[in-house]
């Protein structure tokens, strides 16, 4: 019973509405990632659930249980939620020991010694820091003292743990090393996750779901496979490319389910449910660019302008007329000379198309579902 439901949730600081109307239900077991941009309201939403701030407005429950109630000025004290927290700020307590940092929630739970030792251990060990067991977190390092803290909040097995950043202090490869660690955590405690994030990879990695927030509005929640396929807005799809998406400006027709699109790629056919005509943006995802070395006539001419190789594969911006750069990207090794002609191929089902005043999607692939399902029939 971890379910946890927010309704119309509404906070203010001063004059600044920094959560304006969220809404969603993290389902038991969900592996849920808030991502945003700095300042979107990340933080904010999960000390809201936690208790840590109220809300002016709106409803939490967890398993079942309203613990805020905007209306009625009714909020639960912290203490009564029975969540983990991960802080942004590790908050350890620097008057004891890494050992005695994590034993504390079981020292409450009277768990017996011996199992109390063997239990942190194992959760140190998990997170490579067993060595640093009977120092003070002021002898570690940033990253040491996030892995502490992360292991004091899984050391007692919760049902709902809510993590905020917890690897933005740790270097590239121990930041993948703990990426799987939680996801297997996941998998095998079946603990309801609430994870903040920056960053798109990582949202992509590990969640089940993603609710992306913008300057406090939640404005899209779903599977990763299709936050990353048909981005809701510009904005989130300007926000979750890696590297970043192409978007390209067009001009845009409606004919027989189609919208016909005008631009420096030339003409595009995508088929769409919704009848719009006038400026759009097109977005196309760098790996979706075919690239040839030879003139076609199904090809578009364009000119390299640099080429950054990036180990596993290559990235090459190319330019189309004197001011649209173009970003591809080549899975594998390539060198082209600066100034030398490529042709570009782009297939109309990779392309999704936004108005270009609202940033809404009007043209969308098929989602993963549809896809998958069809792969599967
Ligand atoms: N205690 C506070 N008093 C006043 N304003 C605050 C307070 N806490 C947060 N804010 C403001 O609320 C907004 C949302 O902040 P929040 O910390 O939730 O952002 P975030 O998405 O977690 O950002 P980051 O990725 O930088 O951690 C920001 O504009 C911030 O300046
Ligand atoms: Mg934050």
């Amino acid at each position: 019973m971890s379910r946890i439901e927010l309704k119309n949730i509404n906070k203010h600081f001063g004059d600044n509405h920094v959560l304006k109307g969220i809404d969603f239900v993290i389902e038991d077991g969900d592996f849920m990632t808030l991502l945003g941009p700095s300042g979107c309201g990340k933080t904010t939403t999960l000390r809201v659930i936690t208790g840590l701030e109220n809300p002016e407005g709106g409803i939490v429950t967890i398993g079942g249980k309203e613990v805020v109630n905007g209306e009625n000025k009714y909020y639960a004290p912290p203490a009564k939620r029975d969540l983990n927290l991960v802080f942004q700020s590790y908050a350890l307590w620097p008057h004891m020991t890494v050992y005695e940092n994590v034993a504390f929630g079981l020292t409450v739970k009277k768990f017996p010694k011996n199992e109390i030792r063997q239990k942190v251990e194992a959760a140190l060990d998990k997170l490579q820091i067993l060595p640093y067991i009977d120092r003070y977190p002021s002898e570690l390092s940033g990253g040491q003292q996030q892995r502490v803290s992360i292991a004091r909040a899984i050391v007692t097995e919760p049902k709902i743990l809510l993590l905020d950043e917890p690897l933005s202090n740790l270097d590239a490869k121990l930041r993948l090393e703990m990426r799987s660690e939680l996801k297997r955590l996941h998998n095998e405690l079946n603990t309801t996750i609430i994870y903040v994030t920056h960053d798109q990879v990582e949202a992509l990695t590990l969640s089940t779901k993603i609710a992306v927030f913008f300057e406090g509005e939640l404005v899209q929640l779903d599977e990763p496979r299709n936050i990353y396929r048909n981005p809701a807005d510009l904005r989130v799809a300007d926000f979750v490319g890696n590297p970043q998406i192409n978007l390209i400006d067009a001009f845009c027709s409606y004919k027989d389910g189609s919208l016909l699109t005008e631009s420096v790629i030339g003409k595009l056919s995508v088929p769409t449910t919704k009848s719009y005509e006038g400026e759009c943006v097109m977005a196309l995802y760098p790996e979706d660019i075919q690239i040839f070395e030879q003139r076609r006539a199904d090809a578009t001419k364009c000119t390299v302008y640099s080429v950054l190789p990036a180990g596993s594969e290559t990235l090459m911006q190319l330019t189309m007329d004197d001011e649209t750069v173009i970003l591809a990207k080549y899975m594998g090794e390539k060198d082209y000379e600066i100034g030398s002609s490529l042709w570009i191929k782009i297939s109309s089902d990779k392309i999704n198309v936004y108005d270009k005043n609202s940033g809404k999607i009007i043209a969308e692939k098929e989602s993963y579902e549809e896809l998958n399902g069809r792969v599967l029939a």
